[in-house]
C-alpha cells in the first residue's frame, strides 16, 4: 500500500499539461468517485490495524496534493491564455495623449522667474502649520478671527494645529532659521474655510515674497512690485498701493495694476473702475522680526503676498476658479506657454 502511494504521488508531481481539458480528465483520473486516488481510500480497509494510522497520513498527504496540482495546472493554464489570446503584441501602439502643465504651475513659474532675475531664491514649507507659524510668530492677536473655525481649518486644538491660510507662515519659519540678509519666495498651497464657488475655493495658491536687509524702505518694496507688473502683465501697466491692514506688516498697503483687459478705461472685469487687485505687501513689522529672533533696530524689510489664481485670471481670463482643479483635459490643453 505504501509503495503504491509513492508511485501514483511521484507520477502526479510530474504530471504536466497544454490544454485546460487535459487538466479537467486529470482531475477525473485521479480525484472522482472512481479516480485512482479514490480507489486507495477504499483499499484502506485492509490495512493492518497497526499501519492505519501512518497509511492514513500519507494517504490524506496524497489527496492534498493532487488537488493542489490539478488547482495550479488550471491556474497556470488560465494566465497563459491571457498572455497569449487577449493580446496581441504585433498590434501597433496606439497614440499616447500628451499631458500640459497645468495654467497655475505655468503662472506660477512665471512668477518665480520675474523675481528670481532680482536675486529672489525659493524656500517651501509644510502646508499643516502650527498657530505659532501662522497666526502668533505674525502678530496675530489671540482673538482675531482669521483664528477661528469658521475662516480656517483645524487639524487639531490645544495645541492649535491648523492647514495654513497664507503662505506667510514660511516666512516665521525662514526668518527664524536663516540670518539676513534675507531675499526668498515662498510659493505654495493654502487653505481656507470659504464655501466653493465660481469666484472662491477651499484651497488656492499663493507666491510670498520675503526681503529682509540693512535699510529696506517702502521705495524698495514699491519699486520691486512695479517691476514685477510690467514683468508680468506689459510694459504700459501701472500700479497704485491703497493703504491696508495686515496684522505682521506695517505700513500695509494693497496693490492694483491697470486693468490689463481695457487699458485702465473701464470694462465690466474691473467693475469700470480701470484698476484691479492683485496683492497685499507692506513692511515687515518690527514685532514679527523680533519674534523670529531678528533684532528690528538693525534690520527692516518688506513682504507681499499675491494669490497664483488671481494672477492666472487676469493673464487668461478664467471665469470660474474651479476649472482649475477639475481636471478637464481640456481646459488645461489651452494653456502652452513658455512656461
Ligand atoms: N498673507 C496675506 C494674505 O494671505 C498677504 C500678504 C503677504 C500681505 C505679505 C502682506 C505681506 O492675504
Amino acid at each position: 500500500m505504501k509503495e503504491k502511494i509513492k508511485v501514483l504521488l511521484d507520477e502526479i508531481r510530474s504530471l504536466s499539461v497544454t490544454r485546460l481539458e487535459e487538466v479537467e480528465s486529470l482531475r477525473i483520473k485521479y480525484l472522482s468517485k472512481k479516480g485512482e486516488v479514490s480507489v486507495l481510500f477504499n483499499e484502506f480497509r485492509d490495512v493492518l490495524n497497526e499501519e492505519k494510522r501512518e497509511v492514513g497520513q500519507l494517504l490524506n498527504e496524497l489527496k492534498t496534493e493532487a488537488q493542489d496540482k490539478i488547482n495550479s495546472l488550471k491556474e497556470q493554464l488560465s494566465n497563459a491564455s491571457v498572455n497569449t489570446e487577449k493580446f496581441d503584441l504585433t498590434r501597433t501602439a496606439e497614440p499616447v495623449r500628451l499631458g500640459t502643465r497645468h495654467p497655475l504651475s505655468l503662472v506660477k513659474n512665471e512668477i518665480i522667474d520675474i523675481f528670481s532675475r532680482i536675486g529672489f531664491s525659493i524656500a517651501e514649507g509644510p502646508e499643516i502649520e502650527d498657530d505659532w507659524h501662522v497666526f502668533g510668530a505674525l502678530n496675530f492677536p489671540p482673538e482675531h478671527p482669521a483664528r477661528d473655525m469658521q475662516d480656517t481649518f483645524f487639524i487639531e486644538k490645544n495645541p492649535d494645529i491648523v492647514l495654513r491660510t497664507h503662505t506667510s507662515s514660511v516666512q516665521t519659519r525662514v526668518m527664524s532659521k536663516q540670518k539676513p540678509p534675507i531675499r526668498m519666495l515662498f510659493p505654495g498651497r493654502v487653505y481656507r474655510n470659504e464655501a466653493i464657488s465660481y469666484r472662491a475655493h477651499c484651497f488656492f495658491h499663493q507666491v510670498e515674497g520675503l526681503y529682509i536687509d540693512k535699510d529696506v524702505s517702502f521705495a524698495d518694496l514699491k519699486q520691486a512690485l512695479m517691476y514685477f507688473a510690467k514683468e508680468m502683465f506689459g510694459e504700459s501697466t501701472e500700479i497704485r498701493l491703497r493703504p491696508s491692514y495686515f496684522p505682521f506688516t506695517e505700513p500695509s498697503a494693497e496693490m492694483d495694476i491697470s486693468c490689463n483687459l481695457c487699458g485702465g478705461k473701464g470694462c465690466p472685469f474691473c467693475k469700470h473702475t480701470g484698476w484691479v487687485e492683485i496683492l497685499g505687501c507692506g513692511m515687515v513689522d518690527p514685532n514679527v522680526l523680533e519674534n523670529c529672533g531678528i533684532d528690528s533696530k538693525i534690520y527692516s524689510g518688506y513682504a507681499f503676498g499675491m494669490g497664483v489664481e488671481r494672477i492666472t485670471n487676469l493673464k487668461y481670463q478664467v471665469k470660474d476658479l474651479r476649472m482649475f482643479s477639475e481636471n478637464d483635459v481640456r481646459f488645461l490643453e489651452q494653456f502652452k506657454a513658455a512656461y
